[in-house]
């Protein structure tokens, strides 16, 4: 299992890698304009994102953009001790972040409020490698979302991801959560119906 997510893993960073950097902030204005006309982004009042690396969607411009739209922005921080997600509100970028577990830009514990639970979030949008249209989520092999997103409150969970990252199959284990939207450049996939692998 392990290994055929991996050798997944590996395909995809590769092509993903290899956007140019002026298609890539192409597909990712795109992406964001369908991810701000959602309305389960609309009407949420508070949400989760994350700070991109490598080749990832660029997050920042949506990250403003929630800041701006008057909604509650939380961020994750890596807790070492117990290789989880622990949350926190950020309501200034510039000066709330520190880069922390691989260059990623984490809250500041000192500067920022600790979300309670995850139940305060009513939509996320999560990082991954690859999706398939159904909604399985392939990320980074932490399993950190699984872990975050294991108990029976989740918010709505969203992926920004360009096209080239959806695969026909990802293999899924027990833990592995699926999302309810991925978003593309081109496309707004609802997941809903479906979400059963
Ligand atoms: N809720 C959980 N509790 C304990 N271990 C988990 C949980 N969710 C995932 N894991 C473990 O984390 C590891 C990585 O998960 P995986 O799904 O391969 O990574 P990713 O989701 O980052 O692609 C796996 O060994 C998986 O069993
Ligand atoms: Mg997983």
């Amino acid at each position: 299992m392990q290994s055929l997510k991996q050798s997944l893993r590996k395909s995809v960073l590769t092509l993903r890698d290899g956007l140019p950097l002026d298609v890539k902030s192409r597909l990712d204005s795109a992406i964001l304009a369908r991810i701000l006309e959602l309305p389960d982004y609309r009407e949420s009042r508070t949400l989760l994102g994350y700070m991109n690396f490598g080749s990832e969607f660029s997050c920042d411009s949506w990250a403003d953009q929630v800041l701006k739209d008057g909604k509650r922005l939380a961020l994750p921080r890596v807790n070492r001790h117990t290789s989880t997600l622990d949350l926190y509100f950020v309501e200034d970028l510039e000066n709330q972040l520190e880069p922390g577990l691989w260059g990623i830009r984490e809250p500041v514990v000192e500067r920022c409020e600790r979300l309670k639970a995850i139940n305060e979030v009513e939509f996320a949008l999560l990082p991954g490698i690859a999706f398939t249209r159904k909604g399985a989520r392939l990320g980074y092999g932490g399993g950190f979302y699984d872990k975050l997103l294991s108990g029976s409150m989740r918010p709505v969970l969203a992926v920004a991801a360009y096209g080239l990252q959806l695969v026909e199959e990802i293999p899924q284990e027990e833990t592995d959560v699926g999302v309810e939207w991925i978003i593309t450049e081109s496309e707004t996939i609802s997941c809903r119906q479906e979400n059963k692998f």
